[in-house]
């Protein structure tokens, strides 16, 4: 146990302030970079720190759930798509740069808050973990599928990086629902929803 919280501390740190990598190619990485206005640009960079932040917390979700899973095939299953979230966060990283920003100065308050959330998923028990990890890649799909209508019509790059993510979380979401994912009642989804909505409007703007 001790030897996992180190490891999982080294990984929380690197999170926030390491640059992550990307196993597969950037999906942005044939299409060309359009000419923006400063206004699009100001908008993109918001909306893809949205979403890097975003992936801040789903690796401490994660985290916190694999740390607190019981059935080592779902502490497998969620280790894999941990990996996966660890390229969104590079891809949605090296995006920001280019468009000439940084990323969010709330990711450690967030990510903080997301491991605690993801621990206590974790002690739940598995289906209620894995009802959870369904949501929240329910709501993080959603979410990505309006960005892509909301990003400026040029800038085709962030919308292959936006778009393979989507499909992405929509298949972690697959995979808990076949490892047994519970459904969560509506009240918890709420809450969800609005803490979500909380972390979109701060890490837009700062
Ligand atoms: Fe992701
Ligand atoms: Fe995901």
């Amino acid at each position: 146990m001790l030897d996992n919280l180190i490891s999982e501390f080294d990984r929380g740190l690197r999170t926030l302030f390491a640059p992550a990598s990307s196993a597969r190619p950037h999906p942005d990485r044939d299409v060309a970079e359009a000419e923006l206005s400063a206004a699009d640009k100001r908008h993109a960079l918001g909306l893809m720190r949205v979403n890097h932040c975003g992936e801040v917390c789903a690796q401490a979700l994660y985290q916190g759930q694999a740390l607190t899973a019981r059935d080592p095939a779902a502490r497998e299953a969620l280790r894999h798509a941990a990996f996966e979230e660890v390229e969104h966060l590079a891809w949605t990283e090296r995006r920001i740069r280019e468009l000439g920003g940084r990323p969010s100065l709330f990711n450690p308050l967030w990510y903080t808050g997301s491991l605690a959330i993801g621990v206590t998923a974790g002690l739940l028990g598995d289906k209620w973990n894995l009802g959870f990890l369904q949501e929240t890649e329910h709501q993080v799909g959603a979410h990505l599928d309006s960005h892509l209508s909301e990003l400026p019509a040029q800038d085709d790059k962030s919308r292959a990086i936006v778009s393979q993510m989507r499909d992405d979380e929509l298949k972690h979401a697959d995979m808990a629902q076949q490892l047994g994912a519970a459904s969560l009642p509506l009240p918890v989804k709420g809450m969800m929803k609005l803490s979500a909505k909380l972390m979109t409007v701060s890490s837009y703007r700062l």
